[in-house]
Formats: C-alpha cells, structure tokens, sequence
C-alpha cells in the first residue's frame, strides 16, 4: 500500500546493516527433489551440490560475512553405501576445485573430526583450510561428519585433559571455555538457521551456536532454493524481534 510506502520498501529488500552475523543452512531435500523426477538419489544431491555454489557466490555477493552447511551428519554414515559414496565422489570434485573459492576470497574451514575420512579427501580438507586462510571478507564453515552433540562432547574431553593436566580448575569451566573449544570458536553464533525440504527440525546442527537463532523453514527442496528463496529468508529474518530474554 502507498501510504506504508517506507515500511512495504524494508520489508521487500535486504538492509544490509540488518544483515545475520552468521547464516546456517540445512541443505535438506535432496533425496525427494530426485524422487519426484523418478531419479536415484545421488542426482539429487548432484543438483544440491550445484546450488551450494550458487548459494555461496550470492552470499558472498550481497555482504554475508559467515555461512554455514550442513553437509553431511553425525548420523549420515547410516545411509546406504553406495550413496554414501556418492557424496564422497561429489565432495572430491569440490575440493579439487579450490580455485572457485580463491576466486571468490572466501575463507573454508570444515566442523567435525576428519579423521574419519579417507586420506585423500582428509588431506584436501587440510589443504583447503590452508590455501584459505588468508581471506576474510566471508567465511564458509562445513559441517562435515558433524553432530552439535559430538561437538559439544568433544568439548567437554577438552576441558577434562586441561583439568587433569592441572591447566584449569573445574571452576573455570563456564560457557565461554565451552564455546571456546568447539570447531566453531572464535565465530560468531548463528542468527538465521535456514532450512529447506519442510522438515522442522535441527538434526543435531549447530545445537549450542542456534540457541538464540531465528529459524526459516521452508517447503522448497534444497536443489531449488534459489538466491530469491535466501532474499525471501533474509527479508523475513529483518522484520523478526529479538529479545534474547529481555522486554
Ligand atoms: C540432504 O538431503 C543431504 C544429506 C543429508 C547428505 P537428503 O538426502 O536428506 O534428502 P531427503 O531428505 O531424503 O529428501
Ligand atoms: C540433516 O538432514 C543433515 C544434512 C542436511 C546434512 P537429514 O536428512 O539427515 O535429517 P533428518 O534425518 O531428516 O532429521
Ligand atoms: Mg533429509
């Protein structure tokens, strides 16, 4: 309506100064955008890879300074093998393109253990993590092998050597000696968790770092999450009101 002229023009753009801190998304939807074409599996995460890229590139583009991806769970390896490997197979080619992400000055790190993986796609991890480390105008965090359970365990095992050790006391361990052990540290906890496919739920992402998210959930499955989709989130995410326990 004109006469709300002003208000209809923040609600249908991005305000930069309004930007989330830190993006999370759930790329869930894969399996069933194949399903619906009588595809296997696999192409639909093929498509979901292709749009990671999209997704990323608009990130970087209107100003996002810290995204995160579910990539593959804690509780993935359940799967069947042979699509399993297929993801493996997809994030190979990922890693072997780094140049995409020098290109777009983006910064990598990976959450979870990586010891689990094969030597060549640990190592390109590694790689990755090097080759990246320079840049800072946005950073891209990939939970692989990742569980916000595992996470917070790993932590507390942290903590626990340090008091052994007689670094710390119990006393020390408050939520900023928690937060500091985990893959995330020194990143700022998430604003805005996205996620795709009509499912409302975390499935064990980012669970200490969403604690005071705003969440989006959507019916849209991730391979057509478009750059318009995030706009729609963001624009959403602007008008919420958040009190962090206050009035
Ligand atoms: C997300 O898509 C990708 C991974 C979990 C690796 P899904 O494979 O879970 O897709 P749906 O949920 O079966 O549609
Ligand atoms: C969450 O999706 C994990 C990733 C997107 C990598 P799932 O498809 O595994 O989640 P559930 O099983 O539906 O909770
Ligand atoms: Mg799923």
């Amino acid at each position: 309506m004109a006469i709300f002229g002003k208000k209809d023009e923040k609600e249908e753009k991005i305000i930069p100064e309004l930007l989330p801190k830190h993006v999370g998304f759930i790329m869930d939807g894969n399996g069933r955008w194949a399903k619906k074409r009588g595809l296997p599996r696999t192409f639909g995460h093929l498509e979901g890879a292709k749009n990671f890229r999209k997704i990323v590139r608009y990130c970087k583009d209107i100003g996002l300074k810290t995204i995160s991806f579910y990539v593959f769970s804690t509780e993935n390896w359940v799967r069947p093998a042979d699509e399993i490997s297929a993801i493996m197979d997809l994030l190979r080619d990922y890693l072997d393109d780094v140049s995409e992400l020098l290109s777009e000055k983006t910064r990598a790190v990976f959450l979870g253990d990586k010891s689990v993986f094969p030597d060549d796609i640990r190592e390109k991890m590694i790689q990755t993590e090097k080759d990246t480390a320079e840049y800072d105008e946005m950073t891209m965090l990939l939970a692989i092998n990742y569980g916000g359970r595992d996470e917070i365990a790993r932590s507390a095992r942290i903590l626990a050597e340090r008091v052994k050790n007689g670094e710390i006391s119990p006393e020390d361990i408050d939520e900023k000696a928690v937060d500091s052990c985990l893959y995330t540290a020194g990143y700022p906890d998430v604003d805005l968790v996205i996620r795709p496919s009509g499912e409302l739920r975390l499935s064990n992402f980012l669970i200490w770092q969403c604690a005071y998210a705003e969440y989006y959930f959507t019916d849209v499955l991730w391979p057509d999450f478009s750059p318009r989709e995030l706009e729609k989130a963001l624009i959403d995410f602007q008008g919420r009101q958040r009190r962090f326990g206050g009035v």
